[in-house]
Formats: C-alpha cells, structure tokens, sequence
C-alpha cells in the first residue's frame, strides 16, 4: 500500500473529488434572475441540482419547466428535469442531502433605505439547521462587507461546525446581467474569496466546472466588497452621464454625439449614457449597503451619496422635459395623452423593480395626463393601486398620443415607425432615429 492511500480521505478531499466527478449534490436556494441560471448551468453541466425556493407558485411552475427569466429557455429547463439533473422544490429537507449549497436570495432595501438581510439570514438559519459535516456553502447574494465572516459563519460555529475542516464556507458575488445574451452564467469569470485557504478552494473548483475563470481573492470580505465596487462604479458612471446630459441640455449640444465622440479614445474612457433613473435589483441597491456599513464606522461615502441624489433626480427631469415639450406646442399635460414605451428597467426584460417608470407614470397620472403603455415583457403594471394594461404601439395609438415617451429601449419596438408615426417623442434612451420624425420632434436626454 502506498503512503498516499494509507492517508484518510479529509473531508476537503472527499468533495473536491465528488465535484471533479459531476458527482456533487447541489442546491441552490432562491430560484430567480440569479439562482434559476446558477441552477440550469450546473445541471446542464451534469451536477444533479435541486432549486429550493419559499414561494410555492414559482416552484409550481418550474416543476412543470416553465422558466420566468429571460437568461433560461422553458425547453432547456424541461429536459433538465425530464433527466432528473433539475428539481425544484420548496422542501428544505433536499439541504441535508446537499453537498453544496448556494444562497441566492434578495438582498433588498429597507423603507429607512438601510440593508435588509433577512432573506440572507432566513436562508441561512435553514441551512445551518441541516449542516452536515463536509457540506460547502456559498452565499451569492450581493450584501455588506463582512456578512460571510460575521453573520453566516456563526450561524454554522452554533451548530459545532468546524470551518475549513468539516464544514466549507465562502463568498462568490453574482455578476448576472439578466437578459444579455452576450455574457451569460458560463462566460462570466466568478471570484471567490473563503474563509480558509481550503473553503476557497472547494468554491473554486465547483464554480471551476462551469465558467471559463475563477479569480480567486484572500477573504471572503475582499469578494463582498468587489462586488460592491462594481456596482458603486456602474452607479456612479450613469450618475456623471445624467449628470453631463443636463449640462449638454444648457450648452445646447447632443450629449450622445459627445460621448460617442469621447468613446473613440482606445484607452482610459468607458461610455455611459444617461437614462430616465435606474432601476432593478442592483444598482439603485448595492451602493447603499456599502455606504450603510461605512456610515456604521462615522464615515460618509460621499460619491455614493451624491450619484444616487443624481439619479434619483431623473424621473422628475424626465417630467420637465415632457412637460416643456408639451408647452411648446401650447399643450398642458392636464388632458393629454401620453404613450409610454417600455416599463422594465431596463430594455429586453420584464423586471420593473425600482423602475422609474413607477414615479413618472404615477406623476403624469396625478397631473390629469391620460397615460397607457406598451412593453412586450410586462403585460400588466401598477401605479397608485391602479392596474394599467400593455397596449400595443400600433399606427393608432401612435398617431393618438400627443406624446410618445420612450423609457426602456425594448428590441421588439420598431423604432423608425415609432418616429414616422408619433407627433411629439422624448426619447430617454436614444433609440429613435434622429431624422425619422416628420415634425422633428423629438427630444433626448
Ligand atoms: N437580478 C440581477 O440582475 C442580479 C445580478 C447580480 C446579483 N444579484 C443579487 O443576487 C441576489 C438575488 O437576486 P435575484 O434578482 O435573483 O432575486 P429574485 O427576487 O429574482 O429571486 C430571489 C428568490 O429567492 C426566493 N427566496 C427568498 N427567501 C428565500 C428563502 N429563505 N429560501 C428560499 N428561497 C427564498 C424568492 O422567493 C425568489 O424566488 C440579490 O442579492 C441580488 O442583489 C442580482
């Protein structure tokens, strides 16, 4: 017998080589924008994978491969779960038997605006409840600096886990840009940061099975907080180009011909455009679990602070300039009608979390404007307690609203119609064509 076998497996060893094998069990809890593609990469990779979320109608529908995000095909999650490599339940009893876990639940705002981690916490408790010694578990969910360490390590050390011997805990951030097909779950480098060198490394290796690199960093407080230092960069960005689109709007000067004119340098310049706010489960919501933290220690993160004053800012810009457009045509908003094209955050999905287009819509409404909307991805949208219902953006109602306002950018529009057929547009997102419109009325940010 050789030295090497006379050695007993380590728990560390046992898994690593369960991963290499496909043979891991997973779950990965939350069974969203971000867990449901998680769960479909690592199924398609081979892993037998079990998608555990609290809400039963969710659940229903995966049972029954119906997919609700943009990023998976209802038919690609039906032969997952035909080959019994994809269940989805609401049983948490499926964490026992879990090899590897995966957190991926909301980690949302307070009214207050400050953190609210109880999904993270909920989940974690369940997980904790179950522990199982040589279990890895990685929590995804973008959350403050320090969570991993101080929030979820104790839940296990409660339990009489032993980190890094007996049980495997780290931070990997989700870096998923829901709708884009460009850079999907497997073309996005992970980063990953464990508590001990061994909890980094079982992280690495399982996310090694399905993405083309993995960064791996010194703690898991370092990964929380690369992932907030992207979003606090993104954030900040669009803040400095609306910011620059009010100024444009002063100096009488297209801002999108000055930054595509910018965007020309080969190094050192990144273009962002302005918008109508932002919107979604990221942006608007990462940077203040930073400034959060920091506010903890006495410190105030002032770029944060002002690039979410910005943004915030922009719905009420966008409602001056319809508000302006209309007066030039010696119309009030009292009365008139007004088209809105696209209710989603963002273009080519369906999710209006955070949108701006809540504030503006509920604003034209209580001003007596007459508001409906198209948007492919939402067929319904609430404002106020009033549900509103999609219309579509045909000849009629085109040439009925004295006002088009684009506020996502959705691909299905057809936008050379849209400048054809529309009396007066404002354009938040550039996408109509600048000699298409007859009465060369168009206004952009
Ligand atoms: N959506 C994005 O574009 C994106 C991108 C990168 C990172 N993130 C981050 O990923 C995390 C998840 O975001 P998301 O967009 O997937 O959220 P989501 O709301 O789409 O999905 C979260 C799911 O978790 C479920 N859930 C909540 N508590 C649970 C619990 N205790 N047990 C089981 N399931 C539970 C919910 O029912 C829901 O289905 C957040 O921290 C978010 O900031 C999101």
């Amino acid at each position: 017998m050789s030295d090497l076998a006379a050695v007993p497996a380590t728990y560390e060893t046992t898994l690593s080589r369960r991963i290499a094998a496909h043979a891991a069990r997973l779950t990965i809890i939350g069974q969203g924008y971000v867990g449901l593609p998680l769960a479909v990469e690592f199924a398609k990779a081979g892993f037998t994978v079990a998608g555990l979320d609290t809400d039963p109608d969710r659940i229903a529908a995966l049972a029954t491969g119906r997919s609700h995000v943009p990023d998976v095909r209802s038919e690609e999650l039906l032969a997952l779960l035909r080959a019994g490599r994809y269940q989805a339940t609401a049983e948490p009893g499926v964490l026992a038997e879990s090899d590897a876990v995966i957190i991926c639940v909301p980690t949302p705002l307070r009214k207050s605006k400050d953190p609210d981690i109880s999904y993270v916490v909920a989940a974690s408790r369940e997980v904790a409840a179950r522990f199982r010694p040589g279990q890895l578990i990685i929590l995804e969910s973008t959350t403050d600096p320090g969570t991993t360490e101080e929030l979820l390590m104790p839940l296990f050390e409660e339990r009489g886990a032993r980190i890094g011997e007996d049980l495997f805990l780290a931070f990997s951030p989700e870096r998923i840009d829901p709708g884009n097909p460009t850079f999907r779950v497997r073309d996005i480098p992970k980063v990953v940061g464990g508590i001990t060198s061994a909890c980094t490394r079982l992280a690495a290796a399982l996310y090694g099975e399905i993405v083309p690199r993995v960064h791996v960093v010194s703690t898991p407080k370092v990964a929380e907080l690369a992932k907030l230092y992207e979003n606090v960069f993104r954030n900040v960005n669009i803040a400095l180009a609306n910011e620059f689109s009010l100024m444009c709007r002063y100096l009488g000067v297209s801002t999108r011909e000055v930054i595509d004119a910018a965007a020309t340098k080969p190094f050192g310049f990144m273009p962002f455009y302005p918008g109508p706010g932002i919107g979604g489960h990221c942006i608007p919501v990462d940077p203040l679990y930073l400034s959060w933290k920091m506010r903890l220690s006495g410190y105030e993160a002032r770029f944060i602070s002002l690039a979410d004053d910005i943004n915030r800012a922009m719905p009420g810009h966008v409602l001056t300039l319809v508000g302006e457009a209309l007066n030039e045509l010696g119309r009030a908003l009292k009365g008139t009608r007004i088209l809105v094209l696209g209710v989603a955050y963002k273009r080519g999905i369906g999710d209006t979390r955070e949108s701006p287009a809540y504030e503006i819509i509920a604003t034209l409404r209580r001003k007596g404007a007459q508001v409906s909307y198209a948007d492919p991805h939402v067929p319904t949208f609430s404002v106020d307690g009033t549900e509103l219902k999609a219309v579509e953006p045909t000849h009629e109602e085109l040439q009925a609203a004295d006002c088009v306002l684009v506020l996502a950018d959705h691909p299905e529009f057809d936008y050379a119609a849209i400048a054809r057929e529309s009396r007066l547009i404002v354009d938040t997102r550039n996408s109509v064509p600048d000699d298409g419109n007859p009465h060369g009325r168009v206004v952009k940010l």
